[in-house]
């Protein structure tokens, strides 16, 4: 019998919230991110998801542990590691804060082991808390790589864009991919929360919902110019019609 996820605080919150939105920042107004963040609290959003990437992995940069850290928020701290080589580098986003963190497949040689590293560290924000890795696959890399870490994740974050921008159109193939996704946590037997990660507007976000998504991220799609938080009551509505 496969092992269950640990369930602890922090994965019941989520799993209570499914499915929802996490609001990418990429696309924010990085010089007032504190304001930004404090409309998408007051809107009913639960969770901010911080797209890291270092150029290297990703042909740009965004930030690091510092500005996880900066940011002063009761959201839970999602964070998409598009990184090299995480292994060395989970730690420094499990101080600044991070209660998810999730790492690409096709980053690390040793996957397991930044699993195992993940599972002994405590959530810095209350260790009480509990810590949730996620493990983050590419548009063009196969499902299977998953297979062997299953036990040990609690999220699987399908990038139905690739990494490096905000603002790109979802993949035809990204349904597909997140139903064979869906059904390989099912045969698991674990409750794994599932991911669909970029790519998301309001013109289909009720179709993504009907895709079984437990998280939706969205960037571009909230932080259009506008007005941040309309948009993220627009996607949190149009979430709870299309689950309804
Ligand atoms: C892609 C990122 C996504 C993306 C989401 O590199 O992982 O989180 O920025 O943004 P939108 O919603 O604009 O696709
Ligand atoms: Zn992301």
């Amino acid at each position: 019998m496969p092992g269950r996820a640990p369930v602890t605080p922090l994965f019941q919150e989520i799993r209570a919230a499914a499915p929802t939105i996490s609001v990418g920042m990429l696309t924010a107004d990085l010089l007032n991110l504190g304001s930004e963040i404090a409309l998408l609290e007051a809107a009913g959003v639960k969770l901010v998801h911080f797209d890291v990437m270092d150029g290297c992995f990703c042909p740009i940069a965004s930030f690091g542990p510092p500005l996880v850290k900066a940011v002063r928020t009761p959201l839970v701290k999602d964070v998409h590691l598009m990184i090299a080589d995480p292994l060395q580098k989970v730690g420094d986003y499990v101080k600044a804060g991070a209660d998810i963190v999730t790492v690409h497949a096709e980053a690390e040689r040793h996957l397991h082991r930044v699993f195992q590293e993940l599972a002994a560290l405590e959530n810095a924000n209350d260790p009480g808390r509990g810590l949730l890795r996620g493990l983050a696959l590419n548009p063009g890399t196969p499902l299977a790589a998953v297979e062997p870490v299953l036990e040990q994740i609690e999220l699987l974050l399908v990038l139905a864009v690739n990494p490096g921008w905000g603002g790109q159109k979802l993949a035809a193939e990204a349904p597909r991919r997140l139903e064979q996704a869906r059904r390989m946590i099912e045969d698991s037997g674990r409750d794994i929360l599932l991911c669909l990660d970029g790519g998301v507007t309001r013109a289909n976000i009720a179709e993504v919902v009907g895709l079984g998504p437990d998280l939706i991220v969205t960037g571009s799609a909230i932080f259009d110019g506008k007005a941040p938080a309309d948009n993220a009551r627009a996607m949190l509505d149009a979430v709870a019609v299309a689950r309804a």
